[in-house]
């Protein structure tokens, strides 16, 4: 095949030189610049041709008159999966699922195919990574060993995409995008311009639906993520696809998240949980206490947070070690960001006179959950105090809400739905954030708050204060 012409594109401001620079020669950013193909120099003459016939044709429509047909959502199967969708799969759309290796990516898309083929939908399961064999070794574990799903070994992007053009699947999986190569690029499968340019071409192929009645592939790309966290291929794929959706969890515990960070069909931040077992992935509806470690006695170091995921309040233990440090004492975090702790133990300093300066301090998330709202806050600071200080808090309690620089204790979105989760699992005594209980509580409210021993706190002060007098 004739190699197109190769031109570097600097991935910050979309200039683009013929040599490979270390630095970007129109923003000056170092270490943006991307092997892409230059389109043929005909297209340019070709579009002005294009433009003249086609001016007239494309009758502006007013946005009020345009009838949006409600999307159409096919259920996958998978109520879990379906709940982080926005309710099913969109034609058309394309979803790109990440995530650590080894955490179930694989497993969940198999198991969603196999669904939907059942259901009647054309499917397509394209893999990069392993040979059928191994993927029906795969579907054998998982129960489905008469699967009518049709399994495509392939890396070459050109097959892959004569494949989606001849079958037409109704869905189809790329099981990952970083094993697919072009031969229009030179670079290594995997580099940033292969995964940019085969994401490219194979979402221009799942929306060229229509023409023939038919309304699109749903396409869905796996993505590895690399050891800092990133969908490998800077986050270029991100905005590429209309759903981002993230796994989460701890490979050695059987609970799995994913997490929508994305979503232009569906509310983002909403969560699936699922428990790994021998036989695959199975939804679990009731989730909330999954992320609690069973202590006999309660422990010092540990607070239990509130923390709303979605549409779904979710109980997680923070736990917390504050132990004598070195010359340059470390701040570690699992699940939770680490310059969020570096500020509220300087909020602590602050505002409560609680020193840190010389100990190590670790916070953990437990189960493997990645928490990123602010309400997380107040828990933290009292699984750190409750470190120190070596004295547990007390039994079934909870803690939520924001800290902010000043050292004042911020109302957490949808405050009563946390306290009310935390009464239905059994807690009883809880530290809230003063504006996020009613000045007038209905009879319900009312019930809920004496079913619960509730401290309404509007600053840290006040918060340490309680704490130290149990
Ligand atoms: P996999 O879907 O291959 O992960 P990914 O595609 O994200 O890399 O998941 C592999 C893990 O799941 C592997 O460690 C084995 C485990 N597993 C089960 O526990 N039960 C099962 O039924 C299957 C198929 C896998
Ligand atoms: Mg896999």
């Amino acid at each position: 095949m004739a190699k197109d012409k190769t031109l570097y594109t600097c991935s910050d401001c979309g200039g683009s030189t013929p040599r490979w620079l270390g630095r970007c020669p129109h923003c000056g950013a170092w270490n943006t610049l991307l092997e892409t193909t230059a389109a043929p120099a005909a297209a340019k003459h070709r579009m002005s041709a294009l433009r003249q016939g086609l001016a007239s044709d494309g009758a502006l429509m007013r946005l009020g008159d345009i009838k949006a047909a409600d999307v159409q959502r096919t259920p996958t199967g998978l109520p879990e999966l379906d709940r982080v969708l926005g309710g099913g799969i969109v034609a058309g759309a394309v979803v790109l699922i990440g995530g650590d290796p080894g955490i179930g990516k694989s497993t969940l898309l198999l198991q969603a195919l196999d669904a939907l083929q059942r259901a009647g939908l054309p499917t397509l399961y394209v893999s990069g990574e392993e040979s059928g064999a191994q993927v029906a070794l795969r579907a054998r574990r998982l129960g489905l060993a008469d699967s009518q799903v049709p399994v495509l070994a392939e890396i070459q992007l050109e097959r892959i995409v004569a494949t989606l053009e001849r079958e037409r699947p109704a869905v189809a999986v790329i099981d990952s995008i970083q094993t697919v190569y072009t031969e229009q690029l030179s670079s290594a499968p995997g580099s940033v311009a292969q995964v940019r340019e085969c994401a490219a071409h194979l979402t221009r192929l799942a929306k060229a639906g229509g023409a023939d009645g038919h309304a699109g592939t749903t396409l869905v790309l796996v993505g590895h993520v690399t050891k800092e966290g990133a969908l490998a291929g800077p986050r270029v794929l991100e905005h590429m696809v209309d759903t981002v959706l993230y796994f989460e969890g701890d490979t050695h515990s059987s609970f799995r998240l994913v997490r929508a960070i994305k979503n232009r069909f569906g509310a983002v931040n909403e969560m699936g949980v699922f428990a790994m077992t021998e036989r695959g992935l199975k939804g679990v509806n009731n989730p909330s206490a999954l992320f609690l470690s069973q202590h006999p006695q309660p422990v010092p170091g540990s607070c239990v947070l509130v923390t709303l995921e979605g549409t779904r309040p979710l109980l997680v233990e923070i736990q917390a070690l504050v132990d004598g440090g070195g010359v340059a004492p470390r701040r570690l975090t699992v699940g939770l960001e680490r310059d969020r702790l570096a500020m509220l133990l300087a909020v602590l300093h602050r505002h409560a006179g609680v020193a840190c300066a010389d100990q190590d301090v670790f916070v953990n998330a437990v189960g493997g959950v990645r928490i990123a709202e602010p309400a997380a806050d107040l828990a933290v600071l009292l699984a750190i105090q409750s470190s120190l200080r070596a004295r547990p808090l007390p039994p079934r309690f909870v803690a939520f809400g924001e800290v902010g620089l000043a050292g004042e204790v911020r109302p957490a979105p949808r405050g009563l739905e946390r306290l009310r989760e935390a009464a239905k699992l059994g807690f009883r005594v809880a530290l809230v954030p003063a504006a996020n209980l009613p000045r007038k509580p209905d009879a319900p409210t009312r019930e809920l708050l004496d079913a619960l021993e509730v401290h309404p706190v509007g600053r840290i002060e006040e918060a340490l204060h309680i704490v130290r007098a149990w």
